[in-house]
């Protein structure tokens, strides 16, 4: 086996590629090659969800992934969700109800309740805890988060429904 494979990869949008050992993770080459620190490593046993990031837009934790893995997928981290001047409705909804404490579990929250409004753009507060249990947040902020994401899907209704 070889000790490096060269693996490319679409990373919020830009062609990236880099050598990793076979065995390495996503997560750690999203961090340690590609130098983007957003997605958090809380756990490494697959439990946390601090290392979400979306794989072919799809919500997956990259401590269960292997770098090789994602060979020519499009990979979206937290630094492809919005930006400074123009925040993704998430993000806002996050800083507004005060849905982040010391912000540790806060990018993989963002990144998977992305995905969860994709595929459940008007949930219930039941449905947004179930379709967010595989994240956690260690300063137990859940009442915050559920009330950010059912805001931000209530912006992001209204303004579908304002294009129509
Ligand atoms: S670091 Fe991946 S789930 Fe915790
Ligand atoms: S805000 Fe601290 S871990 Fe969630």
């Amino acid at each position: 086996m070889p000790d490096k494979m060269s693996i490319g990869i679409r990373v919020n949008g830009e062609d990236r590629r880099f050598d990793a050992e076979p065995r390495e993770l996503l997560i750690h080459a999203l961090r340690e090659r590609l130098n983007l620190t957003g997605p958090h490593v809380g756990c490494d046993t697959s439990h946390c969800g601090a290392c979400t990031v979306l794989l072919n837009g799809e919500s997956v934790k990259s401590c269960t992934i292997f770098a090789a893995q994602a060979d020519g997928c499009e990979v979206t981290t937290i630094e492809g969700v919005g930006t400074p001047d123009e925040p993704h409705p998430l993000q806002r909804a996050f800083r507004e109800h005060h849905g982040l404490q010391c912000g540790f579990c806060t990018p993989g929250m963002i990144v998977r309740a992305k995905r969860f409004l994709e595929e459940n753009p008007d949930p219930t507060e039941e449905e947004i805890r179930f379709g967010m249990a595989g994240n956690i947040c260690r300063c137990t902020g859940y009442q915050n988060i559920v009330k950010a994401i059912r805001a931000a899907a209530d912006e992001i209704n209204a303004t579908k429904e304002a294009a129509r």
